[in-house]
């Protein structure tokens, strides 16, 4: 039997405020508390919007307690502080349990708001240090899900090289697929150059469509929708058959808050359909 090993998806798209960050929170929750899988989450956006949405308040404390991030990742080492030196960077130090459940757990690997002062004006991160830490230290995760920000750096390529697949979402509007030919380039210079890495894109999902039911958006979300198709046809991108509705449910949802979802409870048919493509 081949060794167990972490299916790892990198969620990402070079346009921003299409969802990355509210589909990384809902599909780590969902993986752990409805696939009963063990589950980490990397946030590797100065933005740090997962690490917000997974910690809530305790994401303050977080701060200014000057807890171990995703940049002493970047780093390899966690730095002096007052209980003394430089230390070898361990899983533990870095990852926060957001849930629980024993001998399966959500944890997060957060971000910092100066990630990219603290990492890009120093010499350029090794981008294949977060793939190293991760072979080394979660290797028995069943599922790693990476939150990427809206703009290509080496961090991308970090993801790219920790991850099987990458998922896009996207948000059908005016220059909705702006950034596709910008990240198809990008993934096929990283495949040439790392041709023995099997990542391939597990597909697009359309997320903040419309409401569900009612209003189909009109003629300029059909515009949206149809130019979205092309460019996935062009790319040869699988597109996911389910959608997610606009619904204001998106933002509770991403805080933990399952009170009232409206049609962001529908989040699940989508989550379903991306875990049994994959085979989680
Ligand atoms: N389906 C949806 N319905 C309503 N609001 C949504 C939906 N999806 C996302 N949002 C909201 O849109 C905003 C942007 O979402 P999010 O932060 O997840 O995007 P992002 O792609 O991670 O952005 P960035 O590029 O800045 O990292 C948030 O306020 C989020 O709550
Ligand atoms: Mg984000």
């Amino acid at each position: 039997m081949a060794d167990k090993k972490p299916v790892t998806i990198c969620i990402i798209n070079l346009k921003g405020g299409v969802g990355k960050s509210t589909i990384t929170a809902l599909l780590s929750r969902y993986a752990f508390n409805n696939r009963k899988k063990d589950v980490l989450a990397i946030d590797i956006d100065p933005q740090a919007n997962l690490s917000q949405g997974l910690m809530h308040q305790s994401y303050s404390t977080f701060l200014s307690q000057k807890g171990a991030s995703v940049v002493e990742v970047f780093n390899d080492y966690i730095p002096p502080n007052k209980n003394g030196g430089a230390q070898p960077l361990s899983a533990d130090a870095v990852s926060e349990i957001i849930l629980d459940g024993g001998d399966r757990k959500l944890e997060l690997i957060p971000s910092r708001f100066d990630f990219s002062d603290a990492l890009t004006n120093a010499v350029r991160p090794d981008p294949k240090i977060l793939a190293r830490f991760l072979s080394r230290n979660f290797k028995n995760k069943d599922v790693i899900l990476i939150d990427c920000s809206p703009t290509e750096s080496v961090f991308t390529t970090a993801a790219y090289h920790a991850s099987d697949y990458v998922l896009i979402p996207v948000k059908p509007e005016f220059f909705a697929t702006i950034g596709f030919p910008l990240l198809a380039e990008s993934l096929e210079n990283f495949k040439r150059k790392n041709r023995s890495q099997g990542i391939e894109v597990a597909g697009v999902v359309i997320n903040n469509a419309f409401y569900h039911g009612g209003n189909d958006g009109g003629p300029e979300k059909k515009r949206a929708m149809k130019e979205i198709r092309d460019e996935c046809r062009r790319n040869g991108w699988h597109v996911f058959s389910k959608q997610m509705y606009h619904s204001r449910g998106y933002p509770k949802l991403m805080r933990g808050d399952y009170s009232h979802s409206g049609d962001a409870g529908l989040f699940w048919t989508f989550a379903d359909e991306f875990f049994a493509r994959l085979g989680i």
